[in-house]
């Protein structure tokens, strides 16, 4: 390998960007791979906004407490704790690199969202918070004279006895495959919501960075969780447009079509329940209407305020023909974010040693079996900054040490072989959707595992980006379902209909690592 680094970090969103910049302070040569344009990223889109306790009645020890109880009993509270408690100081390094946060009156506009006990989100730009983000990360990391490659996709980890050493990338331009040698990688190539054929996430978003890790000998953790957001737009025609918590957190209700309010039904929160019960809540409404869709009602605020509050939505949805002013939203559920990822430690390492992941492909363990909303952004930073605090120690002269591991860990069952023609990405979103998706069982997640255990077998080599991402999808819904179908009870997001309530005994995490 002939070039080398310091840093290499893969993909540029949030995770890549905050991390380059803070490795660029701390005096570290920065390589960004990024595999489509720099701005192509979940990042950009985000909505709501970032968490954190800086109003008045609010406290780190509140979100901890809120954050713990969306997790179900799955959260590491260590790294909670870090999170509630590091947050203040990580929104003042956003502010201080130039993010535009919202103020009222001279203070920073706090909205609510839901399972949250008070107002503690941060937006910019409205309802553009990802957008504000992005540009301005994206225009420092320039500057900082960061090396960035677009188009250039990750393919492979190099590790050598456990030592993280580099990367092979392909370049999506020329098809060249091109190494690059460096002391730590980041991993920071976002969620996978690119498997379900609903989504709120962008094409980028397949999952990439759990694959690479898996195949790389690193631990995976929490699979079976991946978040539904209830509400994403529902028009035909329409890709699945998020319209944010923030809405009913500024005072929209859910409504069926035949215009009744349900959620007070479901839960005492109501429209602000968790998202897993809002999201099983509209199914059940849907079904027992006969419809494929309920409607998000906002038409009782003042017209001014929503299109002042929500200018992206507003905006969005009027030019495809829905003025949400006069107009209830119909809407449903789509998979929103990725739970779990590659597990890391609170400095985020993983258990090989170099190799470090941050934000939606990482699990550090703060999500547990449910994310509280705003909690991602937030997520990345405090352990974004973590990980460049503790690269800094070695670039200061001290060892790098592996994560030990998980004592227990799952290996991919062995499947019988069936024959299979060669997948689709629609017949795996299909399945994915169908299957593996708000409500499972055990009977639909083995005939899953089975066929895309077949369709791993079918994959011809990857010779483009399409297929280099298929492949990935292909191993990453692998590894849901069969941490799906381990999981014999519901918790979180995860529901199963043949177990429909949590079991104490599966108050524990589903970790895989690839038989060596
Ligand atoms: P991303 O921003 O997705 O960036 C991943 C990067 O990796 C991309 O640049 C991609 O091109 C690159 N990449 C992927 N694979 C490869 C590869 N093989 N090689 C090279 N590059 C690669 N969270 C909140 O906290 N608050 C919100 O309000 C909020 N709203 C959201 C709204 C929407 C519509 C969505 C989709 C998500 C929202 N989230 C929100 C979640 C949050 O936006 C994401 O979790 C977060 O932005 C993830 O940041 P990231 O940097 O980890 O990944
Ligand atoms: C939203 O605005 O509803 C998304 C917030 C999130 O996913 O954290």
């Amino acid at each position: 390998m002939a070039k080398w680094w310091d840093y290499c970090i893969i993909g540029s969103g949030i995770a890549g960007l905050y991390t380059a910049l803070l490795a660029r302070q701390v005096g570290g040569s920065v390589l960004i791979l990024t595999k489509g344009g720099i701005d192509e990223c979940n990042t950009k889109h985000a909505q709501g906004g970032i968490a954190a306790a800086i109003g008045k009645g609010d406290s780190p020890e509140l979100h901890l407490k809120d954050t713990l109880a969306a997790g179900d009993g799955l959260c590491y509270p260590e790294a909670v704790r870090i999170l509630v408690e590091e947050a203040p100081d990580r929104i003042a390094d956003l502010v201080k690199f130039g993010v535009p946060f919202d103020t009222m009156d001279g203070e920073v506009a706090l909205t609510q969202e839901a399972a949250h006990s008070v107002s503690r989100i941060l937006h910019a730009g409205g309802d553009a918070t990802g957008e504000h983000i992005e540009v301005t990360l994206s225009r420092l990391a320039r500057l900082a004279k960061c090396e960035i490659l677009e188009h250039c996709l990750v393919a492979e980890i190099v590790v050598e006895d456990g030592v993280f050493k580099g990367v092979r990338a392909f370049d999506c331009r020329t098809g060249a495959i091109e190494e690059f040698a460096c002391r730590f990688a980041i991993l920071a190539t976002g969620g996978a919501g690119q498997l379900f054929k609903f989504t709120t996430n962008p094409d980028i978003a397949t999952g990439d960075g759990i694959a690479l890790a898996f195949r790389a000998g690193a631990e995976i953790t929490d699979m079976e969780f991946i978040q539904f957001h209830p509400t994403a737009l529902r028009l035909p025609g329409v890709a699945p447009f998020l319209i944010s918590e923030a809405v009913r957190g500024e005072g929209g209700v859910l409504r069926n079509s035949r215009h009744q309010a349900f959620m007070a039904g479901y839960s005492p929160q109501g429209d602000l329940a968790p998202r897993d019960i809002v999201a099983r809540s509209i199914l059940a409404e849907m079904k027992s209407t006969g419809s494929d869709k309920v409607f998000l009602d906002i038409t009782h605020l003042p017209a001014r305020t929503v299109a002042a509050r929500f200018p992206h939505i507003y905006r969005f949805c009027l030019e495809h023909g829905l003025d949400i002013t006069r107009s209830p939203i119909p809407v449903a559920p789509a998979a929103h974010y990725m739970m779990g990822g590659v597990e890391t430690n609170t400095w985020g390492e993983t258990n090989i040693a170099g190799l470090f992941a941050a934000g939606e492909t990482a699990c550090t363990g703060v999500h547990g079996a449910n994310r509280l909303a705003s909690n991602s952004l937030l997520e990345v930073v405090v352990f974004g900054k973590r990980i460049i605090q503790r690269t800094a120690e070695v670039l200061d002269g001290r060892g790098l040490v592996a994560e030990s591991g998980s004592q227990a860990v799952h290996h991919l069952s062995r499947r019988k072989a069936t024959r299979s023609a060669p997948p689709s990405l629609s017949a795996l979103q299909s399945l994915m959707w169908d299957k593996v998706g708000i409500v499972r069982s055990g009977e639909a997640l083995s005939r899953s595992a089975t066929t895309l255990a077949a369709w791993e077998r079918a994959l011809g080599g990857p010779s483009d980006r399409p297929s280099y991402e298929l492949a990935n999808l292909i191993l990453v819904g692998r590894l849901m379902a069969e941490a799906a179908l381990l999981r014999e009870e519901s918790r979180g997001a995860h529901f199963r209909s043949d177990f429909p309530h949590p079991s104490p005994g599966w108050q524990r995490h589903i970790v895989f690592r690839a038989e060596s």
